[in-house]
């Protein structure tokens, strides 16, 4: 098959027929790939939710390139050949990223002081590049409790943004679905199904898929900030899953256990809620080293000095 020519952002690149332009960005990397809250690589039929991705075409195609009327999702938008996309290039997808942030913070509480998820939360990033000074509103809020769904699971519904990743998750990767969105419009929630306990094996990648911190992991909660802990790749034999996991260490401790993740905050291999949640040893792990964090973040800085280039932090 030929491969297509797409220009993103006065960047040319060839691509796969049937990629998606989020994918083609990503394939060129740093500034022109768009921002996903609800697409994840991994997840089939994910995307199309939150709209913060949304591009200019302008130009559809080398047959035919006349620019596409309206912004469109980059995650659900094919590339044709020829086609000429804008991303931070064009003023319109910007005010949009802007309009959709404001959108998304509606409801959304600013508690990142209190809140697991700061420093590694999709939302606060996107808030600070693209968010107001000052709320526009003064209606209201939705508010919930925070309530366990299951005893490993904390749903904090205030800051869940609907993205559905976390009901994918338990469709596609744990063997019983039993929570998902209830109601429509801004009566929706997630919710379990008559109060059932989420506790399936793999039900706690739904923490690390959350693009907020809507779900948290209860045995972490409120232990350290993400910024005081020390990442470090490591794995063990496990029946269930590849055991290869990322140890969040406070000293010689294990205080958090999650997926890998990649630059875009998705994780490289889902793993079972035993090495997640019942493996807090470091005896129980084999430590391959510290973690580089891909994606920009804040877990990213001042972590592990180096001596010519080599990371000499390591737990023993
Ligand atoms: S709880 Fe998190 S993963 Fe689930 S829909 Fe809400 S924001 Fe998305
Ligand atoms: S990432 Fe494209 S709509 Fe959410």
């Amino acid at each position: 098959m030929p491969l297509l020519k797409v220009t993103i952002d006065n960047i040319e690149v060839e691509v796969e027929a049937g990629t998606t332009i989020m994918n083609a960005a990503r394939k060129i990397g740093g500034a022109v790939v768009p921002p996903a809250m609800c697409y994840y690589s991994k997840l089939e039929g994910s995307g199309g939710k939150c709209r913060t991705c949304l591009v200019k075409v302008a130009q559809g195609s080398a047959k035919d390139p006349r620019p596409m009327p309206k912004l469109v999702a980059s995650c659900r938008t094919m590339v044709q050949d020829g086609m000429v996309v804008q991303n931070i290039t064009s003023p319109e997808a910007m005010d949009s990223r802007q309009a959709i942030t404001e959108f998304l913070l509606l409801n959304h509480p600013l508690d990142c002081p209190v809140c697991d998820q700061a420093g590694e939360c999709h939302l606060q990033d996107l808030s600070y590049v693209h968010g107001l000074q000052e709320t526009r509103t003064d209606e209201e809020r939705r508010t919930f409790k925070p309530i366990d769904i299951g005893d490993k699971i904390k749903l904090n519904m205030n800051r869940c943004i609907l993205c559905y990743r976390c009901v994918m998750v338990a469709d596609q990767i744990t063997d019983k679905r039993v929570h998902g969105i209830l109601g429509r419009g801004d009566h929706s929630e997630i919710s379990t199904h008559i109060l059932k306990a989420v506790d399936n094996d793999f039900s706690g990648n739904m923490i690390d898929v959350c693009p907020v911190g809507a779900l948290t992991d209860n045995t972490f909660r409120f232990k350290s900030r993400v910024w005081f802990t020390k990442p470090f790749d490591a794995h063990r034999e496990c029946t269930k899953c590849s055991g290869k996991v990322v140890l969040w260490m406070k000293s010689n401790e294990v205080l958090r256990v999650t997926g890998r993740k990649d630059k875009y905050g998705e994780v490289e291999e889902f793993i079972c809620n035993d090495c997640r949640f019942d493996y807090k040893e470091l005896k129980d792990w084999t430590v391959e080293g510290p973690r580089t964090i891909e994606r920009h973040s804040v877990i990213s800085q001042n972590h592990y000095e180096t001596v010519a280039g080599i990371s000499v932090i390591a737990p023993k």
